[in-house]
C-alpha cells in the first residue's frame, strides 16, 4: 500500500494520458497500477464495447497475484477473487447491463467498496455511488491496436504509470 492514497490530507489529483499499442502495453500500464492499490481502493474504468476495459482489468489483477482466469462479469456482474494467503479481496464489477444505482447497490457494492479493491468495467456509470477518490481510466479506440488511455487519480500514482509505457 502506498501511504499518499490513504493519507489524511487530501488526495492531489492529476489526469495524464497514455497511448498504447497492443493489449499487452495496456494490460502491463494496468499491472503498474496494482502496486498502488489496497482494500478500500476503486478503479473505474469505461470506454466503448471492445475498448480494452477487461484487458486493462487483468494486468491489475495479474499484478496483485490473481492466477486464475479474469474474464468480464457481463452476466454475473460481480466476480470476486480473494481467500488466498498474501493476496488482497479483490472485487471485478461489470455495469453494463445495470440501469440504475440501487441495482448496484442491491450487489452490496458498499461493503465491497471497503473490503475489496474494487475494479469496476462501465465505472463511468453511477457516478452518484462511486467514491470521490477512485482511480478513473477511460479508454479511446484509436486505429487498429492503439488505444489512448486517460488516467486520473492520485499525482504520483498516475505519474509512475509512465514507467509502463515507455
Ligand atoms: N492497445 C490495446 N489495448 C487493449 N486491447 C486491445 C488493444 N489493441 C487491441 N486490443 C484488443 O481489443 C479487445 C479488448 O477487449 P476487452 O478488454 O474485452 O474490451 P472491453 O472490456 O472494453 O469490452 C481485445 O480483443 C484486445 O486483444
Ligand atoms: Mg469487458
Amino acid at each position: 500500500m502506498n501511504a499518499s492514497i490513504h493519507a489524511d490530507t487530501p488526495v492531489r489529483r492529476e489526469r495524464r494520458s497514455y497511448d498504447t499499442d497492443g493489449p499487452g502495453q495496456t494490460a502491463r500500464v494496468g499491472g503498474r497500477l496494482a502496486a498502488w492499490l489496497a482494500p478500500g481502493d476503486t478503479v473505474r474504468v469505461s470506454g466503448d464495447l471492445g475498448a480494452g476495459k477487461t484487458c486493462f482489468i487483468q494486468g491489475i489483477c495479474a499484478g496483485l497475484g490473481i492466477t486464475e482466469p479474469v474474464t468480464s462479469p457481463t452476466f454475473t456482474l460481480v466476480n470476486e477473487y480473494d481467500g488466498q494467503p498474501g493476496r488482497v479481496p479483490v472485487a471485478h464489477f461489470d455495469l453494463y447491463r445495470l440501469d440504475d444505482p440501487a441495482s448496484v447497490l442491491d450487489l452490496g457494492f458498499d461493503e465491497y467498496l471497503d473490503a475489496c479493491v474494487c475494479l469496476v468495467e462501465w465505472g463511468d456509470k453511477f457516478p452518484e455511488i462511486m467514491p470521490s477518490d477512485a482511480v478513473t481510466v477511460h479508454i479511446e479506440i484509436g486505429t487498429g491496436t492503439r488505444r489512448k488511455l486517460e488516467i486520473a487519480g492520485d499525482i504520483e500514482l498516475v505519474a509512475d504509470l509512465e514507467a509502463a509505457v515507455r
